[in-house]
């Protein structure tokens, strides 16, 4: 596996399974983990929504309309609700070629579970989603991490936290900052970052993301070169990745595991 030593120093590029391995199975289920697990992925990802009975779970939209069976919005469902829903039929609909039965009737799991299921032998990358629908997120976000001893005496980077919002991780790093915070960038066009926006990252983050399309040599080299680490997403493309990894980034989000193993091994 990568390592992060404490001074953040990395062995190698971080292979992140984003959403799973969700180029081949339904993104935010077991599944989907434990397909990134056996492609060699070094993180997890694991984007957060939470029921209108508080609890936790892995979801990226804030509505269940796309990734299940039914509709409406995540905040005013309770998990009992949640839990009844279909959220793999979607995709054997959405992708015949990639159709399989036993992804009829999965589950939405929640962070709990997840963390019960993989915590051992897994480092996460947990991304709180509209922190501002969801307030306390943050809070039972850090209980929940407690719970699972994957704060403060944990090996350093076993949780990753990251969100595009600044306050959230501010929050998060205000509670705890032993927490390494990754913060997400949007980017219309090539990216650019300013001295004073590195140094304000810096203040509560260990690193930035951003889509690998806004990406350039001298962006990441100005990032990395201010001691930031570099996280692009979404590249599924071996090309993409090949170049990105000579670049130097620090790792990548990549629903393809397999494909970023593969380049990671012959760089
Ligand atoms: O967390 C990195 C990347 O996943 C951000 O985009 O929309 O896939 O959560 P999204
Ligand atoms: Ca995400």
């Amino acid at each position: 596996l990568a390592e992060i030593s404490s001074d953040n120093a990395q062995v190698r590029a971080l292979n992140i399974s984003h959403r799973g391995a969700s180029g081949y199975v339904p993104e935010h289920t077991f599944l989907a983990y434990e397909l990134g697990n056996s492609m060699n992925g070094d993180y997890i990802e694991i984007d957060l929504q939470m029921t209108k009975d508080g609890e936790l779970i892995a979801l990226h939209d804030e509505t269940i309309d796309r990734t299940t069976d039914k509709k409406g919005l995540v905040k005013n469902l309770t998990l009992k609700e949640i839990k009844k829903l279909d959220a793999g039929s979607w995709f054997n609909e959405d992708y015949p070629d990639k159709k399989n039965t036993v992804f009829t009737g999965l589950q939405i799991p929640t962070l709990r579970e997840v963390l019960s299921r993989f915590g051992s032998n897994s480092k996460f990358f947990i991304e709180t989603k509209s922190p501002e629908v969801y307030p306390g997120m943050e809070e039972k976000l850090i209980d929940i991490l407690n719970e699972y001893n994957l704060t403060g005496a944990q090996p350093f980077g076993n949780v990753i936290v990251q969100s595009f919002s600044a306050e959230s991780l501010r929050k998060i790093h205000q509670m705890d900052d032993s927490i390494p915070l990754v913060q997400l960038l949007s980017y219309y066009a090539p990216a650019v970052i300013t001295d004073q926006e590195v140094r304000k990252i810096k203040e509560y983050a260990v690193g930035v993301g951003l889509h690998y399309t806004a990406v350039s040599p001298g962006y990441i080299q100005k990032v990395t070169g201010s001691g930031l680490m570099i996280f692009p997403y979404t590249v599924n493309e071996k090309e993409d990745m090949k170049m990105l990894l000579e670049w130097g980034v620090s790792g990548m989000f990549t629903n393809y595991p397999d494909r970023l193993d593969e380049v990671i091994q012959m760089s």
